[in-house]
């Protein structure tokens, strides 16, 4: 039964992944442009909340996102999507709105800082059944896979848990829209679920950290 799910819920994954590896060109701005020096001077504005550790979001309460170290194609594509509009959120809408593609650029550039993390096959733990999908895009321990992708899945390794709860919750009941993840957070049927799974990620070992401007 157990087998005959993980291969339903793999399929699916499959069937998603095809879909995301035949869009082609960015279509989030070419994260190569962006100059890491500016970007850290860019970053200033961002620190109040994103550079202290276990900084909270008020109603609902769940931790501000681990930045540094994320893939910066991923950084701008959140970006964009705050500014646009397209995903909600009332703070971080004014945050992007301030910012120009080329700030995008340098404070991702900043934020990755130099090679992006790299995918691996370690994984602690045994991966629950119900994270067997995630792992086409998001490896099996959340560091991602070498395939390139677009959009760019973000690393789910050491990220704060409840954030991760938050955005699974969100996808689930189409607050957050992606065209991929929706389908995704529908292979969770139940809290129980996404709790495990949102568990199992930001329980494997990654470089993902908070951004103080003077970590590397
Ligand atoms: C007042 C606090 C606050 C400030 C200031 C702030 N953020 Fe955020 N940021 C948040 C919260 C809360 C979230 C999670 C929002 C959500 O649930 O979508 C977030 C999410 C993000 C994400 C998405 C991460 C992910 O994994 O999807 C990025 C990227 C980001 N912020 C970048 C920035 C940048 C760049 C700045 C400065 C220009 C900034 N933020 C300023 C609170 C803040
Ligand atoms: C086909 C590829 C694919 C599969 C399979 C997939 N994801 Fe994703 N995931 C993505 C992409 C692409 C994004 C970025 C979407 C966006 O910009 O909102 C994403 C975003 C996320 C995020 C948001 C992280 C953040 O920083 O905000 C979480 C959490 C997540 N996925 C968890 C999962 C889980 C759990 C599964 C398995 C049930 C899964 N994903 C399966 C491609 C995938």
């Amino acid at each position: 039964m157990l087998s005959r799910l993980n291969g339903l819920a793999l399929l699916a994954g499959m069937t998603a992944l095809s879909a995301i590896c035949s869009t082609s060109a960015y279509a989030a701005g070419d994260p190569s442009t962006g100059d890491p020096v500016m970007g850290q001077k860019k970053f200033y504005t961002c620190v109040g909340c994103h550079g202290i550790e276990n900084y909270k979001n008020a109603y609902p309460d769940y931790d501000v996102p681990r930045l540094r170290h994320q893939h910066s194609a991923y950084i701008i594509s959140a970006l964009r999507e705050y500014k646009s509009g397209e995903r909600p959120h009332a703070t971080m809408h004014a945050q992007a709105s301030s910012l120009s593609d080329q700030d995008m650029a340098d404070i991702a550039a900043y934020l990755q800082g130099g090679d992006p993390i790299k995918p691996s096959t370690k994984v602690v733990g045994k991966v629950p059944a119900q994270a067997a999908a995630c792992g086409a895009c998001h490896g099996e321990n959340g560091l991602g896979v070498d395939a390139p992708m677009n959009p760019k899945p973000p690393v789910l390794a050491g990220q704060h848990v409840d954030y991760l709860k938050q955005a699974l919750t969100t996808y689930h009941n189409g607050r957050r829209k992606n065209v991929v993840m929706d389908g995704m957070a529908q292979l969770l049927k139940t809290d129980e679920d996404i709790k495990i799974v949102a568990e199992y990620f930001a329980s494997q070992p990654s470089a993902l950290v908070t951004a103080k401007t003077t970590s590397k």
